[in-house]
Protein backbone atom coordinates (compact mmCIF):
# COMPACT_ATOMS: atom_id res chain seq x y z
CA UNK A 1 0.00 0.00 0.00
CA UNK A 2 1.24 3.36 -0.80
CA UNK A 3 -0.11 6.26 0.88
CA UNK A 4 -0.40 10.05 -0.07
CA UNK A 5 -1.65 13.53 0.29
CA UNK A 6 -2.77 14.57 3.77
CA UNK A 7 -3.28 11.86 7.06
CA UNK A 8 -4.52 12.63 10.33
CA UNK A 9 -3.84 10.86 13.73
CA UNK A 10 -6.90 9.11 14.84
CA UNK A 11 -8.09 9.46 18.50
CA UNK A 12 -10.71 7.60 20.41
CA UNK A 13 -12.96 10.74 20.48
CA UNK A 14 -13.39 10.55 16.47
CA UNK A 15 -15.01 7.37 16.38
CA UNK A 16 -18.51 8.64 15.19
CA UNK A 17 -16.82 11.70 13.65
CA UNK A 18 -14.63 10.31 11.60
CA UNK A 19 -16.83 9.35 8.68
CA UNK A 20 -18.15 12.76 7.78
CA UNK A 21 -13.96 13.48 6.19
CA UNK A 22 -13.82 10.58 4.43
CA UNK A 23 -13.46 12.77 1.48
CA UNK A 24 -10.91 15.14 3.19
CA UNK A 25 -8.53 12.60 4.85
CA UNK A 26 -6.13 11.05 2.52
CA UNK A 27 -5.07 8.23 4.99
CA UNK A 28 -5.11 7.72 8.92
CA UNK A 29 -3.14 6.73 11.86
CA UNK A 30 -3.64 4.77 14.52
CA UNK A 31 -1.31 3.68 17.77
CA UNK A 32 -1.57 0.09 18.29
CA UNK A 33 -1.17 0.40 22.11
CA UNK A 34 -4.17 2.28 21.83
CA UNK A 35 -6.12 -0.45 20.71
CA UNK A 36 -4.30 -3.58 20.83
CA UNK A 37 -6.76 -4.95 24.10
CA UNK A 38 -9.79 -3.24 22.52
CA UNK A 39 -13.59 -4.94 23.67
CA UNK A 40 -15.04 -6.53 20.51
CA UNK A 41 -16.84 -3.83 20.05
CA UNK A 42 -14.39 -0.96 19.95
CA UNK A 43 -12.54 -4.22 17.23
CA UNK A 44 -15.73 -3.91 14.99
CA UNK A 45 -15.77 0.18 14.98
CA UNK A 46 -11.75 0.18 14.24
CA UNK A 47 -11.98 -2.65 11.27
CA UNK A 48 -14.70 -0.43 9.72
CA UNK A 49 -12.41 3.16 10.11
CA UNK A 50 -9.66 0.68 8.58
CA UNK A 51 -11.60 -0.28 6.03
CA UNK A 52 -12.39 2.78 4.99
CA UNK A 53 -9.52 4.81 5.27
CA UNK A 54 -6.11 3.96 4.16
CA UNK A 55 -4.63 3.49 7.60
CA UNK A 56 -1.08 3.17 9.11
CA UNK A 57 0.36 2.80 12.52
CA UNK A 58 2.54 4.07 14.60
CA UNK A 59 4.05 2.53 17.62
CA UNK A 60 5.15 3.79 20.82
CA UNK A 61 6.81 0.93 22.93
CA UNK A 62 9.13 -0.95 21.31
CA UNK A 63 12.18 0.85 22.55
CA UNK A 64 14.19 0.34 19.70
CA UNK A 65 17.24 1.72 21.10
CA UNK A 66 16.93 -0.15 24.77
CA UNK A 67 20.28 -2.21 25.60
CA UNK A 68 19.11 -6.20 26.27
CA UNK A 69 16.70 -7.84 23.62
CA UNK A 70 13.41 -6.82 22.21
CA UNK A 71 10.30 -7.86 23.91
CA UNK A 72 9.04 -10.40 21.65
CA UNK A 73 5.87 -11.29 23.35
CA UNK A 74 5.18 -7.46 22.23
CA UNK A 75 5.66 -8.00 18.68
CA UNK A 76 3.73 -11.14 18.38
CA UNK A 77 1.22 -9.00 19.63
CA UNK A 78 1.95 -6.25 17.51
CA UNK A 79 1.59 -8.87 14.12
CA UNK A 80 -1.25 -9.86 15.08
CA UNK A 81 -2.96 -6.25 15.63
CA UNK A 82 -1.48 -5.53 12.12
CA UNK A 83 -2.89 -8.12 10.58
CA UNK A 84 -6.01 -8.66 11.66
CA UNK A 85 -6.33 -5.06 10.65
CA UNK A 86 -4.53 -5.75 7.39
CA UNK A 87 -2.14 -2.67 8.20
CA UNK A 88 1.21 -2.84 6.09
CA UNK A 89 3.06 0.23 7.18
CA UNK A 90 3.76 0.52 10.74
CA UNK A 91 6.57 3.34 12.72
CA UNK A 92 8.31 3.53 15.81
CA UNK A 93 10.44 6.06 17.35
CA UNK A 94 14.45 5.79 17.33
CA UNK A 95 14.59 6.04 21.03
CA UNK A 96 14.33 3.82 23.97
CA UNK A 97 11.39 3.51 26.66
CA UNK A 98 12.06 0.52 28.37
CA UNK A 99 15.02 -0.58 30.54
CA UNK A 100 15.15 -4.08 31.49
CA UNK A 101 11.18 -4.57 30.48
CA UNK A 102 10.27 -1.85 32.72
CA UNK A 103 7.95 0.33 29.88
CA UNK A 104 7.89 3.92 30.70
CA UNK A 105 6.06 5.32 28.02
CA UNK A 106 8.67 8.24 27.44
CA UNK A 107 10.67 8.64 24.12
CA UNK A 108 14.08 8.60 25.77
CA UNK A 109 17.31 9.89 23.70
CA UNK A 110 20.05 7.06 22.44
CA UNK A 111 23.74 7.98 21.99
CA UNK A 112 24.50 8.71 18.36
CA UNK A 113 27.60 6.77 17.69
CA UNK A 114 28.59 3.74 15.31
CA UNK A 115 28.19 1.43 18.19
CA UNK A 116 24.37 2.21 18.51
CA UNK A 117 23.82 2.70 14.53
CA UNK A 118 25.10 -1.42 14.34
CA UNK A 119 22.64 -2.47 17.96
CA UNK A 120 19.68 -0.34 16.10
CA UNK A 121 19.93 -2.47 12.85
CA UNK A 122 20.47 -5.45 14.28
CA UNK A 123 17.05 -4.66 16.15
CA UNK A 124 15.56 -3.60 13.34
CA UNK A 125 16.26 -7.01 11.26
CA UNK A 126 14.77 -9.20 14.05
CA UNK A 127 11.40 -6.46 13.89
CA UNK A 128 11.03 -6.77 10.29
CA UNK A 129 11.19 -10.38 10.35
CA UNK A 130 8.52 -11.21 12.93
CA UNK A 131 6.06 -7.93 11.90
CA UNK A 132 7.07 -9.61 8.09
CA UNK A 133 6.90 -5.83 7.34
CA UNK A 134 9.36 -3.09 6.51
CA UNK A 135 9.72 -0.69 9.21
CA UNK A 136 9.64 3.10 9.50
CA UNK A 137 11.91 4.97 12.37
CA UNK A 138 10.59 8.04 13.80
CA UNK A 139 13.14 11.18 14.24
CA UNK A 140 11.87 11.73 17.95
CA UNK A 141 12.60 15.05 20.12
CA UNK A 142 15.31 14.94 22.77
CA UNK A 143 15.89 17.26 25.85
CA UNK A 144 19.45 16.19 26.97
CA UNK A 145 22.30 14.71 24.48
CA UNK A 146 23.95 11.42 25.34
CA UNK A 147 27.52 10.72 24.75
CA UNK A 148 27.70 10.98 21.09
CA UNK A 149 30.22 11.20 17.92
CA UNK A 150 27.76 11.57 15.05
CA UNK A 151 25.45 14.62 14.09
CA UNK A 152 21.67 13.35 13.93
CA UNK A 153 21.46 13.53 10.30
CA UNK A 154 24.31 11.35 10.07
CA UNK A 155 23.18 9.45 12.42
CA UNK A 156 19.91 8.62 10.79
CA UNK A 157 20.69 8.32 7.56
CA UNK A 158 23.65 5.44 8.64
CA UNK A 159 20.71 3.45 10.09
CA UNK A 160 18.59 4.15 6.85
CA UNK A 161 21.37 3.18 4.87
CA UNK A 162 22.26 -0.10 6.82
CA UNK A 163 18.93 -1.33 8.01
CA UNK A 164 17.23 -0.27 4.54
CA UNK A 165 14.13 1.11 6.78
CA UNK A 166 12.35 4.28 5.64
CA UNK A 167 12.01 7.47 7.79
CA UNK A 168 9.15 9.03 9.17
CA UNK A 169 10.49 12.92 9.62
CA UNK A 170 8.76 14.84 12.20
CA UNK A 171 9.05 18.30 11.11
CA UNK A 172 7.60 19.38 14.67
CA UNK A 173 10.13 17.73 16.13
CA UNK A 174 12.96 19.10 14.20
CA UNK A 175 11.90 22.50 15.26
CA UNK A 176 11.80 21.86 18.39
CA UNK A 177 15.40 20.08 18.80
CA UNK A 178 16.85 22.61 16.45
CA UNK A 179 15.41 25.79 18.86
CA UNK A 180 16.80 23.24 21.89
CA UNK A 181 19.81 22.71 20.84
CA UNK A 182 21.08 25.42 18.87
CA UNK A 183 20.94 24.26 14.88
CA UNK A 184 19.51 25.16 11.67
CA UNK A 185 16.23 23.13 11.15
CA UNK A 186 16.56 24.04 7.04
CA UNK A 187 20.18 22.90 7.27
CA UNK A 188 18.88 19.50 8.75
CA UNK A 189 16.04 18.59 6.24
CA UNK A 190 19.38 19.50 3.61
CA UNK A 191 21.49 16.65 5.11
CA UNK A 192 18.67 14.06 4.75
CA UNK A 193 18.12 12.01 1.91
CA UNK A 194 14.72 12.15 1.22
CA UNK A 195 14.27 9.12 -1.23
CA UNK A 196 14.35 7.72 2.33
CA UNK A 197 11.56 9.40 3.64
CA UNK A 198 8.59 7.40 3.94
CA UNK A 199 5.36 10.54 5.08
CA UNK A 200 5.97 13.16 7.58
CA UNK A 201 4.44 14.26 10.87
CA UNK A 202 3.91 17.68 12.07
CA UNK A 203 2.63 18.81 15.16
CA UNK A 204 1.99 21.64 18.27
CA UNK A 205 4.81 22.68 20.78
CA UNK A 206 4.74 24.27 23.74
CA UNK A 207 7.61 27.71 24.26
CA UNK A 208 7.72 26.74 27.93
CA UNK A 209 10.56 29.08 28.71
CA UNK A 210 13.37 31.19 26.48
CA UNK A 211 15.66 29.15 25.77
CA UNK A 212 13.55 26.00 26.04
CA UNK A 213 10.39 24.07 23.72
CA UNK A 214 8.29 21.02 24.59
CA UNK A 215 7.16 19.30 21.93
CA UNK A 216 3.21 18.08 23.76
CA UNK A 217 1.17 17.57 19.99
CA UNK A 218 -1.24 19.34 22.72
CA UNK A 219 -1.56 22.50 20.68
CA UNK A 220 -1.73 24.23 17.14
CA UNK A 221 1.05 23.82 14.77
CA UNK A 222 3.22 27.23 15.10
CA UNK A 223 3.57 29.14 12.44
CA UNK A 224 7.49 28.38 12.17
CA UNK A 225 6.74 24.69 11.81
CA UNK A 226 4.49 25.30 8.57
CA UNK A 227 6.96 27.01 6.66
CA UNK A 228 9.04 24.30 7.56
CA UNK A 229 6.80 22.25 5.96
CA UNK A 230 6.14 24.61 2.89
CA UNK A 231 10.54 24.49 2.96
CA UNK A 232 10.44 20.66 2.78
CA UNK A 233 7.65 20.08 0.41
CA UNK A 234 9.50 22.13 -2.08
CA UNK A 235 11.77 19.51 -2.19
CA UNK A 236 9.99 17.08 -2.37
CA UNK A 237 6.14 16.37 -2.12
CA UNK A 238 6.15 14.00 0.49
CA UNK A 239 2.58 12.49 2.13
CA UNK A 240 2.17 14.68 5.69
CA UNK A 241 0.16 13.17 8.59
CA UNK A 242 -1.26 15.80 11.22
CA UNK A 243 -1.00 14.75 15.22
CA UNK A 244 -2.76 15.54 18.17
CA UNK A 245 -2.47 13.92 21.23
CA UNK A 246 -3.07 16.44 23.79
CA UNK A 247 -5.85 18.96 24.59
CA UNK A 248 -7.66 17.35 21.97
CA UNK A 249 -10.60 19.32 20.15
CA UNK A 250 -13.72 18.40 18.29
CA UNK A 251 -12.83 16.92 15.45
CA UNK A 252 -14.23 19.60 13.31
CA UNK A 253 -11.99 22.27 14.57
CA UNK A 254 -9.07 19.79 14.19
CA UNK A 255 -9.87 19.90 10.81
CA UNK A 256 -9.73 23.41 10.36
CA UNK A 257 -6.22 23.07 11.17
CA UNK A 258 -5.91 19.81 8.90
CA UNK A 259 -7.19 22.03 5.87
CA UNK A 260 -4.80 24.58 6.46
CA UNK A 261 -2.30 21.37 5.86
CA UNK A 262 -4.15 20.86 2.84
CA UNK A 263 -3.51 24.49 1.06
CA UNK A 264 0.12 24.29 2.41
CA UNK A 265 0.22 21.06 0.07
CA UNK A 266 -2.09 22.01 -2.82
CA UNK A 267 0.18 25.74 -2.80
CA UNK A 268 3.20 23.31 -3.28
CA UNK A 269 2.60 20.56 -5.45
CA UNK A 270 -0.05 17.58 -6.52
FE1 LIG B 1 5.61 12.43 15.37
Amino acid sequence: MKIHGCGLGFRDSFFDTIFDYENRIDFIEVVPENHMHADKSERKALKRICETFPTVAHGLSLSLGAVGELEREHLYELKKFLDRYKIEIYSEHLSFTSLEGVQSYELLPLPMTEEMVKAVVKKIEIIQEILERPLIIENPTYYTVLSSTMEEPEFISAILEESGARLLLDINNVYVNSFNHNFNPYRFIDALDLDHVAYCHIAGHLEYRDDLFIDTHGMPVKEEVWQLMRYLRKKKLLPVLLERDNNIPPLADLMMEFERMRRICDETGA
